[in-house]
């Protein structure tokens, strides 16, 4: 039995509720890993999961991705040693904690190249970016794609790699400056929606072509300027609400809109089958050793800073990926 410090919420609120524990950790059971965490990924469900936007079972931990070094393993694990270093991003909530046992089946060993911080930037949001360019759709070279958020965590993510697919991609943000950031991530153009005419800005930024693929994982502010952003029979991908969720819509406005098509989509499905997950993850860590996956930290906060990580997230204060440090 060993002690871990991990952050836990009996209730749920605002950023703090969350609270560091002392947590009995008792062995690595069969098939686990004990992991000594040296980075944490904060994703943007933490704060839906922590508010109750996306209710858990009380009281619980927060956190769905860490990298670190395997310190001990249980019965029946044979492929990792202690010493290992790995990330995960898919075995169940709890990341926020110093140490953790995890299933060893959804640990992956990280390459030399790759350090613990940049991959508990990049794992969850680039295994996101995975499925929405590659299953959600399939892109093709020549497709335009409208990226919502596009200087953020996944948002960078799916615009650089979009972009080595072959994509023409156009980002939103919230201001000049987080344009910047977008153009720099690998958008081709990059728009402030923060302007109430922003899909006129699309518009130009496109010649006039509408989009093959709308990503959107703002929701409530721009979904219904998404669905006049696609062409027709295109496709809307609402894969976050990070502004609250997409209005409530009749089927009939797919049709009025072009024949749409419209899916809400999540990282977790898709990753839910074991062999599936390690060949999703060997396709990000192929992405990464080619360049069209890259790390960009924002901002790094002590693991017992997270209620201040929680409120520069939500406050839109942040770019790219935020990290917590045990
Ligand atoms: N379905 C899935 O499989 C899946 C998996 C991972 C992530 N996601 C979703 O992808 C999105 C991005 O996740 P992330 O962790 O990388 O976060 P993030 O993009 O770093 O942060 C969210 C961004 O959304 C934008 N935003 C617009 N309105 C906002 C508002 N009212 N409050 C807060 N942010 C607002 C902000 O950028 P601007 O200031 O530029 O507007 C902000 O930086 C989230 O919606 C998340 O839920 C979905």
């Amino acid at each position: 039995m060993t002690l871990s410090r991990a952050v836990r919420i009996r209730e749920f609120g605002s950023p703090e509720v969350m609270r560091i524990e002392a947590v009995d950790l008792p062995e690595p059971g069969p098939g686990e890993a004990c992991v000594r965490q040296t980075a944490i990924g904060f994703n943007f469900i933490d704060v839906y999961q922590r508010s109750g936007v996306y209710p858990l079972p009380l009281p619980t931990g927060l956190g769905h991705e860490a990298a670190g070094v395997v310190e001990a393993v249980g019965a029946g694990v044979s492929d990792l040693r202690p010493g290992d270093r790995v990330v995960y991003m898919n075995a169940g909530v709890g990341a926020y904690a110093d140490r953790r046992n995890v299933a060893a089946e959804r640990l992956v060993a990280l390459p030399a190249a790759v350090s613990d911080e940049d991959a508990a930037a990049v794992f969850f949001k680039a295994m996101t970016a995975q499925y929405l360019l590659k299953k959600t759709h399939a892109v093709q070279p020549g497709d335009v794609l409208l990226v919502h958020a596009a200087a953020g965590g996944v948002g960078q993510i799916l615009a650089r790699w979009a972009r080595a697919l072959g994509a023409y991609v156009v980002g939103t943000a919230g201001s000049p400056a987080k344009c910047e950031i977008a153009r720099a991530a690998g958008c081709d153009a990059a728009i402030d929606y923060s302007r109430d005419d922003w899909p006129q800005a699309f518009l130009q930024a496109t010649g006039g072509r509408k989009a093959r693929v709308v990503y959107d994982s703002v929701g409530r502010a721009t979904f219904l300027k998404s669905l006049d952003c696609a062409a027709p029979f295109g496709l809307v991908v609402v894969y976050g609400g990070a502004s609250g969720p997409a209005p409530a819509i009749e089927p009939d406005l797919l049709n009025k809109k072009g024949c749409l098509f419209l899916t809400r989509p999540s990282v977790f499905p898709h990753n839910a089958d074991v062999k599936t997950f390690r060949s999703n993850a060997a396709d990000v860590f192929a992405a990464i050793a080619a360049g069209h996956v890259r790390a960009t930290i924002g901002a790094r906060f002590a693991l017992d800073e997270a209620p201040a990580a929680h409120r520069a997230a939500e406050a839109r204060a942040t770019t790219g990926a935020i990290l917590l440090v045990p």
